[in-house]
């Protein structure tokens, strides 16, 4: 009796994990900053999400095409994994062309598209630099700053339905060429998105 009563928690507890965490039931897209980001939060430990999937130099331009190369290789994560239930929409920008509002709005209906229905969506820009704000020369020096500022206003439309968690952010001594993390601040990465999605 108490051995059955024993197993049927243990089921119970694990079924509720699986709910919570549920493996690799997150997407993503985003640039090399998105994949950072990944790296870290796999070496922490977290399953939530997908790992990198080779998204390095994807800024939103990669994104705003429906049929891009970008999004067949997420495609192709999805039927690995199944389509999503949750995609993070990393707003990843290169200094030109920057980004504009239209094309924040093309990728969240994209992601909507590739991603399960009624699927979860969330939005960030592209990492801060705190101590070294002009850190980042491919976004260029106000870059960062601009990608979080779509995505916060991104998350104020009500019409498109998506929740931005935070920011995420790199010290000067986390990075390794202005703008990518070195293992340190991938694993500071990683944590930052263990705690903004388990
Ligand atoms: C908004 O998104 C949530 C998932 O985050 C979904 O459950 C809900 O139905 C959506 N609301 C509308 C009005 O589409």
């Amino acid at each position: 009796m108490l051995v059955l009563f024993l197993l049927g928690l243990t089921a119970a507890a694990s079924s509720r994990k699986r709910q919570a965490t549920g493996e690799h039931t997150m997407g993503f897209i985003g640039c090399s900053m998105a994949e950072n980001i990944a790296q870290g939060y796999v070496a922490v430990g977290g399953t939530h999400m997908w790992g990198p999937y080779g998204t390095g130099g994807m800024v939103v331009q990669s994104w705003t095409d429906t049929n891009s190369a970008s999004w067949r290789l997420f495609d192709q994560q999805a039927a690995r994994y199944g389509r999503p239930a949750e995609v993070w929409v990393q707003i990843c920008i290169f200094q030109n062309p920057g980004a504009t509002y239209d094309e924040v709005e093309r990728l969240v209906a994209n992601a909507r598209e590739h991603a399960a229905p009624g699927a979860r969506i969330w939005i960030t820009g592209q990492p801060l630099y705190p101590d070294n704000p002009s850190s980042c020369f491919l976004a260029g020096p106000a870059g960062p700053q601009l990608t979080v500022d779509l995505a916060k206003r991104a998350a104020a439309d009500a019409s498109l339905n998506v929740t931005y968690p935070g920011e995420f952010v790199l010290m000067r001594n986390e990075v390794q060429d202005g703008c990518h993390a070195n293992a340190a601040g991938q694993r500071s990465l990683g944590e930052q998105a263990l705690a903004f999605w388990g």
